[in-house]
C-alpha cells in the first residue's frame, strides 16, 4: 500500500456538485478527504469517480490509499507475465459540475449497412424529464432529444463521412441539457461480421496487428501522449490496421491517439490466465472493469473489439464466467465485436474453445515454433479446425535478445525469432478462415517472471527492444508480410 496526500483549495459555487476522477491506480484505491471516507474502487486499469460535494471545505487534504498486493480473487491474479506496477499511474481531475448533469453521453452509426442514421443515447444525473440539444456544427445538424426519468435516446438520419485507419474523420459532436454540456470527438463507422468475413464499412478487411503492453522504460505504465503516439506510429509504419492493447485497458489517449492517427484497437480486460472463475466477487469485479471500460470509450471509433480475457482454460466455471461477460458487453454495446484470445485444445490438436459460440471473433493463441517447436503442429492445427467465424491468431512469436545473432536453430538469436514469423506468416495466410493476427509483441517489456541472465527480467518477444530504438530482424519479416497484403 502507498499513501498519496495533497492539499488544494476550492471555493465550491452554489449547487455545484464536485467529483474526483481517478484516471487509474492499481489495484484498490480508498480515498478521504478531510478525514472523512470517501469510497473505493477496485481494478487497476479504469477510472473512478468520487463525490466530493459534502466535505468540502475551503482548505482541503485528500489521502489516497493505493494498495497493488495480487490476490488470487483478483483480476487478474497474482501470476500474471507482466511487471505490477502500483499506486496512482494516471491523470487525477476535480469535475466541477452543475446540479443536474449529464452522467452518460454516447454516440454511433447505426449498424444496418445503410450508414445514414445515428443513434444518440444520453442519461442524466437525475431521473428527471427534460429535453436536451445535440449538434454536429460540422454538418449543420442540431437536434432536440426528449428525456424521460433521467433518460433519452434519439436516431438521427444523417449521413457521415465515415472513419477508417485510412481516412480517419472526427466530428466535434456536443449535447447540452439544462446547465450542462458535454464534448467529444468521435468517429462514426460500421464494423460486423458476415460469414467468416470482418466487414469495416461494408468491406472485407484483414486485420494487421500486433500486440502491445502499456508501458515504457522511461515512465513504467505511466505513459506520456508522445510515447502513445510513437507507439501507434510504429505499429503503422510496420503496416499494422490493428493494435492489441494487452492485456488490460490501456489509458483512455491511447484510443482517443487511436481515432486521431487512425489505426483500429482491441481493447481487453485482465480475465487472465487462472482466475477464480468460481467466485461471486471475482465475476462482479471483472464485469465491473469491463462496464467501466465500455463506458469510458463507447465514443471511439477505433475501438471495434471487446475482449473478455486471455489463456483461460475451457472448464465449466470458465464457461459460465466468461460467457456473462460477453453477454455483458453484448448489452452494453452492440455496435462493437467481442471476442477473447482463447486456447486451443492441445490433445485434439484443434480449435474447439466452448467460448466461442459466444465471440464474434475467435482469438488464438499458439506458439508453434516456440512452446510447442514442432511446426508440423501448426499445419494440423489448422486443418484439424473448421470454425464458422472468422478466426484471429492474437498471439504467436519467438524471444530474441536484441542484436544476438546466431543460426535460426540459436533459441534467442534475432535469426530464430524471423525463422519462427517467416514460417508462421505463410502457414496462417493460407488458411480462408484467419482473417488477422496480432503477433507477440511490439517491443520487449519488463516482466519478473523472465529471470535468464539474457532475459534479464524482460519478457523478449518484442520485435523491437524495450526502448524501441532497435528493429530486430523479425520485424521486417512481418514489415514485409503486412505490404504483401492487399486490403480487399
Ligand atoms: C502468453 C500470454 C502473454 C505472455 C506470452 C509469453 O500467451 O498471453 O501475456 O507474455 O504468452 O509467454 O511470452
Amino acid at each position: 500500500p502507498m499513501v498519496f496526500t495533497r492539499t488544494f483549495d476550492l471555493i465550491r459555487r452554489d449547487n455545484e456538485r464536485i467529483f474526483l476522477k481517478i484516471g487509474a491506480a492499481n489495484y484498490v484505491v480508498r480515498i478521504f478527504l478531510n478525514g472523512v471516507y470517501l469510497g473505493m474502487h477496485r481494478g487497476g486499469f479504469t477510472p473512478a469517480f468520487f463525490e466530493m460535494t459534502d466535505h468540502l471545505k475551503q482548505s482541503n487534504r485528500i489521502v489516497i490509499v493505493s494498495d497493488n498486493t495480487r490476490r488470487p480473487e483478483q483480476v487478474p491474479t497474482e501470476n500474471t507475465d507482466w511487471f505490477n506496477y502500483g499506486g496512482i499511474y494516471r491523470d487525477i481531475d476535480i469535475l466541477r459540475l452543475p446540479e443536474i448533469f449529464i452522467n452518460d453521453f454516447c454516440v454511433s452509426l447505426v449498424p444496418d449497412g445503410c450508414y445514414n442514421k445515428i443513434l444518440v443515447k444520453v442519461k442524466l444525473s437525475k431521473e428527471i424529464s427534460a429535453v436536451g440539444r445535440f449538434s454536429i456544427d460540422e454538418m449543420n445538424l442540431h437536434e432536440e432529444i426528449e428525456i424521460s426519468n433521467g433518460y433519452g435516446e434519439r436516431v438521427i438520419y444523417c449521413e457521415p463521412k465515415l472513419w477508417s485507419p485510412e481516412d480517419p474523420k472526427l466530428y466535434n459532436v456536443s449535447f447540452s441539457c439544462m446547465e450542462d454540456m458535454v464534448t467529444d470527438r468521435t468517429g462514426f463507422r460500421e464494423i460486423l461480421v458476415k460469414g467468416k468475413n470482418i466487414l469495416l464499412n461494408g468491406n472485407s478487411i484483414y486485420l494487421k496487428g500486433i500486440c502491445c503492453h502499456e508501458e515504457s522504460m522511461a515512465n513504467g505504465r505511466a505513459l506520456t501522449d508522445e510515447e502513445r503516439i510513437e507507439n501507434i506510429r510504429t505499429a503503422k509504419e510496420l503496416g499494422c490496421n490493428l493494435i492489441r492493447l494487452a492485456h488490460y485497458p490501456h489509458h483512455e489517449n491511447t484510443a482517443r491517439l487511436a481515432d486521431e492517427l487512425g489505426i483500429l484497437l482491441w481493447e481487453e480486460i485482465p480475465v487472465y490466465w487462472a482466475i477464480r472463475f468460481s467466485k461471486k466477487e471475482t465475476f462482479d469485479d471483472a464485469q465491473n472493469q469491463l462496464k467501466e471500460l465500455i463506458k469510458r470509450d463507447f465514443n471511439r471509433a477505433s475501438v471495434i473489439i471487446w475482449s473478455v480475457g486471455n489463456e483461460n482454460a475451457d472448464t465449466d466455471e470458465r464457461l459460465e464466467f466468461m460467457s456473462n461477460l460477453a453477454k455483458t458487453a453484448r448489452e452494453m454495446d452492440p455496435c462493437r465485436l467481442i471476442s477473447a484470445a482463447c486456447l486451443i485444445d492441445s490433445e485434439k490438436n484443434m480449435i474447439s474453445d466452448r467460448l466461442i459460440n459466444y465471440l464474434d471473433i475467435i482469438g488464438i493463441n499458439e506458439y508453434c515454433g516456440w512452446y510447442t517447436p514442432d511446426f508440423n503442429k501448426l499445419t494440423e492445427l489448422l486443418k484439424n479446425s473448421s470454425p464458422d467465424k472468422p478466426v484471429i491468431i492474437t498471439e504467436f512469436g519467438a524471444d530474441a535478445y536484441p542484436d544476438h545473432h546466431g543460426t535460426i536453430d540459436d533459441k534467442g538469436s534475432e535469426e530464430c525469432q524471423a525463422y519462427v514469423y517467416d514460417k508462421q506468416l505463410r502457414k496462417l495466410i493460407n488458411t480462408d478462415y484467419i482473417k488477422g493476427m496480432t503477433p507477440w509483441i511490439l517491443y520487449d517489456f519488463r516482466c519478473p517472471r523472465r529471470t535468464s541472465f539474457k532475459q534479464g527480467y524482460y519478457n523478449r518477444k518484442g520485435l523491437l527492444s524495450p526502448d524501441k530504438k532497435h528493429k530486430k530482424i523479425a520485424y521486417y519479416v512481418l514489415k514485409e508480410f503486412y505490404s504483401s497484403i492487399q486490403d480487399q
